[in-house]
């Protein structure tokens, strides 16, 4: 959903009648940004100006707001957003290895995405299940005990190079 489709103020219900009019488009703004995300996949610079327009609060505001939170991303996302675990239990169970081995095949970096917008390597501290470490997510799949063979598993199936 684009910016100026929004009908944010349908979201407040009875909260509303507490909250002066600045507290109730500051309260929009995540869940803004939650629709604008699912639409693109990341967050515009368009989307977040129109929406700064349209709520009349400063852009720096917008931006700083939605940077508060880890999940909002401000770059384009791949298809595929593969994510190491990099928490205490994970580390100490191979995660590095496992980072270095998608970088590698992958040709990117932590936090960059192939340039045919296939895939997004990212890396997390904890995914809350380091009873399972070392722990990869692919989407909203999460592999645990990952071993060297289930990763190429997983590698194969997203097309790595
Ligand atoms: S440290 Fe990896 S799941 Fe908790």
């Amino acid at each position: 959903m684009r910016a100026e489709d929004l009908n944010v103020y349908s979201q407040i219900g009875n909260v509303g009648e507490i909250l002066d009019e600045s507290q109730k488009k500051r309260g929009l703004l995540i869940y803004a940004f939650q629709q604008i995300q699912k639409e693109f996949n990341y967050l515009p610079e368009e989307e977040l100006k129109a929406l700064s327009r349209k709520l009349d609060i400063p852009l720096s505001d917008v931006y700083s707001t939605a940077s508060f939170y880890k999940h909002f991303y401000f770059k384009p996302r791949g298809k595929n957003v593969v994510c190491v675990c990099m928490g205490t239990a994970c580390h100490v169970r191979g995660a590095s290895k496992i980072l270095e081995k998608l970088k590698e095949k992958f040709g990117i970096e932590e936090g960059e995405t192939t340039k045919d917008m296939s895939l997004t390597l990212e890396t997390v501290g904890c995914v809350g299940c380091c009873g399972l470490a070392p722990v990869v997510t692919v989407n909203e799949d999460v592999s645990g005990e990952m071993t060297p063979a289930k990763l190429d598993v997983i590698i194969d199936g997203l097309g790595g190079k």
